[in-house]
């Protein structure tokens, strides 16, 4: 991420990168010098003392982002933070409430909503053009953690949190599924499963995607206490039915995250893997597939297209629509339409949720958000 959030920030107006703060000094510096970014260090509280830097942004491994969120915010930084947030609902409300009291501009980058098709889903949905939502579904699934010889941080619940597949994709999901229908997830029961109990743990340390090069004798079989696949069938409120799956090991899907909702009126349906078509459904007139083309996009949802049709836009895109509203957030004084660490924390008690869910074989109630 910290490649993709570079790129992000050089295409954006309002801000420029001053320095980077890595562990590995060579990496940190060949990065730095990539992207004539002037500082390299791995020194995070120079950076944090340094008084020209407004916001900090962070993108390393979950259980890192508490605590540089925290004392970010603390020296007086904004600070944008990738997803999720934290790794207890504990932190993620200390966090909020330190953002509050500081008045610091917060974001966390549940970027998806962001694809213009998603944004157009919602602009249907104000439009009162699907009717009452009756039933949202879904998936969030991936192929990259299928074999037992393959490893990442995420495996690990020190670096990343007692849940993986619903913390590092079914967040997308659900952030998703309550930004476009408006409505709550109010109870669930999930269902997590874990199909290796042990992964081969490389020796040396492996960056995301990076691992599949590595052979058989630089492993150690390591004990794993990370869900590879979460099912979870969801309320949100009195009618609106729901469920979803986020899976690790799905073979053949890369990034496959799909979103059917149902309304009274009509339907729509999304897949991630074909960002620029809309499925519009309809009982009683013909089907259709609405291919993204701004003059023709729903009233907000024309200002997340930069392309004219035909043109795609994807994955890096949705990280610019973010970047672009958090930091002229910074200096400006209307609406933030963005996802601040409230919105962090709402993923976190819908995690905690679904972690309590599975464990006791049985569904929870949802907490509302604090008004
Ligand atoms: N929003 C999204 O679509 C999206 C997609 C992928 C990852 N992420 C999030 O981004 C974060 C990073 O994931 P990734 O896939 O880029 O991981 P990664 O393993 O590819 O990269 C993590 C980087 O952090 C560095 N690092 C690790 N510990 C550090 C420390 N203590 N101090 C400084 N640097 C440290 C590593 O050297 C590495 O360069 C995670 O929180 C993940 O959930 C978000």
């Amino acid at each position: 991420m910290g490649r993709v959030h570079l790129e992000a920030v050089q295409r954006v107006e309002s801000v420029e990168a001053a320095a980077i703060f890595g562990r590995n000094d060579d990496a940190t510096a060949r990065l730095a010098a990539a992207f004539s970014v002037p500082q390299a260090t791995s020194d995070y509280r120079k950076l944090l003392h340094d008084q020209t830097i407004d916001a900090v942004d962070i993108c390393t491994p979950n259980a890192q982002h508490f605590s540089m969120a925290k004392e970010a915010l603390q020296a007086g930084k904004h600070v944008l933070c990738e997803k999720p947030l934290t790794t207890t609902v504990a932190e993620a409300e200390e966090l909020v409430a330190l953002a509050a009291r500081s008045k610091l501009r917060n974001g966390v980058c549940h970027n998806l909503r962001y694809y213009p098709q998603v944004q157009q889903m919602r602009a249907l949905r104000e439009a009162g053009e699907l009717g009452e939502i009756l039933v949202v579904q879904g998936t969030y699934s991936q192929d990259w953690l299928l074999y037992d010889t393959d490893w990442n941080w995420r495996v690990d619940a020190k670096a990343a949190g007692a849940s993986r597949a619903m913390a590092d994709i079914g967040s997308h999901f659900f952030d998703m599924a309550e930004h476009v229908t408006g409505l709550r997830v109010s109870s669930l029961c999930a269902d997590l499963q874990t199909f290796h109990k042990t992964r081969k743990q490389p020796k040396g340390s492996v960056e995301t995607f990076a691992n599949k090069m590595m052979s058989p004798e630089d492993y150690v079989e390591t004990p794993v206490d990370t869900e590879d696949f979460g099912a979870v069938v969801f309320r949100m409120g009195d009618r609106t039915r729901g469920a979803m799956t986020a899976s690790q090991v799905s073979a053949g899907r890369k990034n496959g995250l799909s979103i059917e909702i149902y309304g009274s009126k009509a339907s729509v349906a999304w897949n991630q893997e074909r960002p620029d078509e809309l499925w519009v459904g309809h009982r009683d007139t013909g089907n259709s597939i609405f291919v993204k083309d701004p003059s023709l996009l729903t009233g907000k949802a024309r200002g997340y297209a930069d392309l004219p049709g035909g043109h795609s836009e994807g994955y890096d895109d949705t990280f610019k629509q973010v970047f672009r509203r958090f930091y002229a957030s910074i200096s400006a004084t209307d609406s933030i339409e963005y996802p601040q660490f409230a919105d962090g924390l709402r993923q976190m008690v819908i995690l905690d949720s679904v972690l309590a869910s599975s464990a006791a074989r049985k569904w929870v109630e949802v907490p509302s958000p604090k008004k």
